[in-house]
């Protein structure tokens, strides 16, 4: 079979099975500024490119590979596969001018930043994740993700289960690498020590999230910037005066970030980070 050349399309059907080849190339380069995509993700794995869903990379020893659709075929992160576009879920696209976000496929610590309908790739610190509640990072026990379990266990053979950080009747089971979001039975809840729902007087859980509450960028009117910026690229910049914020200038527009209560800006990865 052949993969990325548009020539064979009439030999394509609906869905066009992506197989790993050998590599020929081996380009390191990610969609956003200094982000390795592929970083703790499976070997083997492909993921969307941030901007053209006729694009996708091949993640092999957290390395990115740029690979593309045949022509009229666009990847799908669910199935994995190039498929004609009423098909496909790709990738969510930046919607309107002001600031928001989502997490990027796979793991739980990349994350696409909106600003001006323009995407940028980010990633979280060490031991932070991405948090699509308060569209930034976050200590780990604030985010429900369990993107991140199952791509390490992308075994079939072991069934990987996964305690929600969000209900204590929720959990996750990872198929083909991939979380799978599942409801205990009514009035049970998760036993992480059994892997199965239980009596709540077994189990012991605590909900996390629910206890703070920090308005989401995307629900905030934007900040402006209080520095002149940049006039052309995107920067992420430190604040004048605060260690918890930052400014994200992009083409000579700006705004002002804050992060979670408790983590400072790091001018060096851009982003917030552990004190
Ligand atoms: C998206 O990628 C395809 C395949 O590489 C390319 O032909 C097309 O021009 C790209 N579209 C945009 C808008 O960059
Ligand atoms: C689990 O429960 C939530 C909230 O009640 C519901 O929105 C969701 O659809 C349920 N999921 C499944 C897989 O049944
Ligand atoms: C189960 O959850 C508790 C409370 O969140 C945690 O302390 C413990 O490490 C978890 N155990 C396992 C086996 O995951």
């Amino acid at each position: 079979m052949k993969t990325s050349e548009g020539r064979d399309l009439i030999l394509y059907p609906a869905v066009v099975h992506l197989r790993v080849l050998p590599l020929l190339v081996l380009i390191g380069i990610a969609a956003g500024a200094d982000v390795n995509i592929c970083e703790n993700v499976a070997n083997n794995l492909f993921v969307p490119h941030v901007s053209n869903c006729s694009e996708y990379y091949l993640c092999m020893e957290e390395v990115a590979v740029p690979r593309s659709c045949p022509n009229g075929y666009f990847f799908d992160a669910r199935t994995q596969e190039c498929a004609e576009l009423m098909e496909t879920e790709c990738i969510q696209s930046c919607k309107g001018r002001g600031l928001s976000s989502f997490g990027y496929a796979r793991t739980c610590d990349k994350y696409v930043l909106c600003f001006d309908n323009t995407p940028v790739i980010r990633q979280c610190a060490e031991d932070l994740q991405y948090n699509d509640q308060t569209d930034r990072c976050d200590y780990p026990q604030y985010v429900d993700c369990a993107e991140n379990l199952c791509i390490r266990q992308n075994n079939p053979q072991a069934i990987v289960y996964a305690a929600s950080k969000a209900r204590c009747d929720k959990y996750y089971i990872c198929m083909d690498g991939l979380p799978i979001a599942q409801n205990c039975t009514s009035g049970l809840q998760f036993n992480n020590k059994t892997d199965s729902c239980d009596y709540p007087s077994n189990v012991e859980c605590e909900v996390e999230t629910l206890k703070r509450n920090i308005l989401p960028f995307a629900r905030a009117p934007p900040r402006r910037a209080t520095i002149d910026c940049p006039a052309e690229g995107a920067h992420f910049i430190a604040h004048e005066k605060r260690q918890d914020a930052y400014y994200y200038c992009l083409n000579g527009r700006g705004v002002t970030l804050d992060c979670t209560p408790g983590l400072v800006f790091d001018a060096q990865i851009s982003e917030c980070r552990l004190p």
